[in-house]
């Protein structure tokens, strides 16, 4: 089975996913987990993700978690995807770090424009 890479563009991370394993085990091996874990089988929303660029298949997931308009988005559950080519994600919600990030950069822009 051919191995992609996969850059997750929240992090800065990239990891190596084979194309029978979903992107949630992939992370989970490396260790690049940035999304929370909870039923591994597509029911909980947990570790939704968007997918911004690359070929992927997707397993059965939530519609009350995924409707279609989300999914024409990209955004899907990390546990129900296989990567098909390369992938670029983001992480939904976005960790904390990246919160709080966001917000003092926003904060010190107001800031610089008094
Ligand atoms: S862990 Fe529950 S949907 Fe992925």
């Amino acid at each position: 089975m051919p191995a992609y890479q996969v850059f997750n563009r929240t992090t800065g991370d990239s990891f190596t996913c084979n194309g029978d394993q979903s992107v949630l085990k992939a992370m989970e091996l490396v260790g690049k987990k940035c999304v929370p874990v909870g039923c591994r089988g597509g029911g909980c929303g947990f570790c939704k993700i968007r997918v911004v660029e690359g070929d992927f298949e997707c397993g059965k997931m939530s519609k009350v978690h995924v409707p279609p308009e989300a999914l024409a988005q990209g955004e899907v559950l990390a546990c129900r995807i296989y990567p098909q080519a390369d992938l670029t994600i983001e992480c939904v919600p976005q960790p904390v770090d990246a919160i709080v990030e966001q917000a003092t950069r926003a904060k010190q822009t107001t800031q610089q424009d008094r």
